[in-house]
Order: structure tokens, then C-alpha cells, then sequence
């Protein structure tokens, strides 16, 4: 029998999903199917398989709920593991955003970063304030479209709902380790992007005071390693 995923654009090969380009009806869509991974037991695969593509559509649609742009979700198909949603056109990873405009320093460019720092930072902030942990916080899972003013948030298979100024202060080391390496010496600039959670997040103190503290942990760790 053909896959039913025959002809669908690939878009990316990840460890554990593949990203499709295709339609939906007449509306460009992006399918993320998550596979089984052969060296689970059958059953612990298809329950982890099976959460982390109800956690990714419940945090897309409780982050919609709370003003966060996402892809809208069209459609999910629990027995492929299948999610369709809406295709963000002309939409570029912060992560290349950012390169490129590392690469060619300017005024405007300085500007850009700076306004885009403060997105990240406010974004986080009102996700934060609904208790949505995103998990896996890198600048390529932060989508921008040009000549549209909101970040877009995905990548949402690792989230989960927590109150905790741990859990928030985790997810904020996650996006300072990954934010780091991924575009070096950008320490001031990330700097902007946690003054600016700080401005809208509630209990902000007690989890910055929380990502301190993980960083510490973090340095031990490195120093005993
Ligand atoms: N709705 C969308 N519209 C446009 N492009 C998208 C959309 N969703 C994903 N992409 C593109 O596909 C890439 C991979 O998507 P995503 O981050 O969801 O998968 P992944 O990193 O492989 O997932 P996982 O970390 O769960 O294995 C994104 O970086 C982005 O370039
Ligand atoms: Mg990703």
C-alpha cells in the first residue's frame, strides 16, 4: 500500500519526527509525524509517541488561548501520530534571523535584534504566565514571518503544564544554553531578552533567583565533570 505521505514535500528529518510540506484541503499545511523509535518496547514507544503529540497540541492550542502565536492545528491523527497544521509562510528560524543579522552589523541591524530580543522576552513571559513549560526552547524553535510583528512559537513536543518557578527557570536555562552557543558573545543580547520577561512575567523574581540557581548547578556540574 503507498504511504500515505507519498509525495509530500519533506521537510525535515528529525530524531524523533518528520516534517511534510503538503495541503489540506486547499490550505498549505505542515505535517510533523512523529515515528517509533525500534529500540523502545513497543508499547513504552507508542505511549511516549502518543503524549508527545497530545502535549505539543495542547500547548500550540493553550499558548493561542493566551494571545502566542502558533500555527493553527487542522487536524490530528492519533493513530499515525500525524499533526497538520498551518503552513507559516515566508517564515524564517530566529536562528537564522539572528546569524544573519550578527553577520552584518549595523545600526539597523543592532535594532532589530534588540526589538526581537524583546519579543522573545515578552513571548516567554506570557507563556509562562498561562504555566505552559515550552521544554525544548532553542532560537529554532521561534519562527519569524517577515512583515509580521509576532514571534511564532512551535515545536511544542516536549511541553507540559507546571506552576513551578523551577520548571520555569529550567525552561529559561535551556534557551540561555542553547541561545549561547548557538550565536556566540551574544550575552548582552540575551541580557535583553530576560529584562524583558522580567517586565511581564508574574513571580519574575523568584524565577530568575531559580535560573541562578540552575546555572550554579549547571557550573558545578561542569567544574566535577
Ligand atoms: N507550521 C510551520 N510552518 C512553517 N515551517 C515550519 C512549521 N513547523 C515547522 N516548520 C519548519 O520545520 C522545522 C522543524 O520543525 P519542528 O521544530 O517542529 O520539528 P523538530 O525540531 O524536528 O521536532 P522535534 O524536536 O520534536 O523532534 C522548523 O525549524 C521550521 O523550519
Ligand atoms: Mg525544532
Amino acid at each position: 500500500m503507498a504511504s500515505p505521505m507519498e509525495g509530500w514535500g519533506l521537510l525535515k528529518q528529525g530524531a524523533e519526527a518528520r516534517v511534510y510540506r503538503t495541503k489540506f484541503y486547499t490550505k498549505k499545511t505542515i505535517v510533523k509525524e512523529r515515528f517509533s523509535k525500534c529500540y523502545r518496547h513497543p508499547s513504552l514507544d507508542e505511549k511516549l509517541t502518543h503524549r508527545r503529540t497530545t502535549q505539543e497540541v495542547r500547548s500550540m492550542l493553550r499558548c493561542r488561548k493566551a494571545g502566542i502565536c502558533t500555527p493553527a492545528v487542522y487536524y490530528v491523527d492519533y493513530t499515525t501520530h500525524c499533526i497538520y497544521m498551518e503552513e507559516i509562510e515566508n517564515c524564517v528560524t530566529a536562528r537564522d534571523h539572528i546569524n544573519e543579522l550578527l553577520d552584518g552589523p549595523s545600526d539597523a541591524s543592532e535594532q532589530s535584534l534588540q526589538s526581537l530580543a524583546e519579543k522573545i522576552g515578552s513571548t516567554l513571559a506570557v507563556m509562562h504566565n498561562v504555566d505552559c513549560i515550552h521544554g525544548d526552547l532553542t532560537t529554532s524553535n521561534v519562527l519569524i514571518k517577515s512583515g509580521f510583528e509576532n514571534i511564532i512559537l512551535i515545536d511544542f513536543g516536549l511541553s507540559f503544564i507546571s506552576s513551578l518557578t523551577e520548571d520555569k527557570g529550567v525552561d529559561l536555562y535551556v534557551l540561555e544554553r542553547a541561545f549561547l552557543s548557538t550565536h556566540p558573545n551574544t550575552e548582552q543580547l540575551f541580557k535583553i531578552v530576560l529584562e524583558s520577561y522580567k517586565g511581564k512575567a508574574n513571580k519574575a523574581g523568584e524565577i530568575i533567583k531559580k535560573l541562578d540557581e540552575v546555572r550554579l548547578r549547571g557550573r558545578k556540574r561542569t567544574m566535577v565533570g
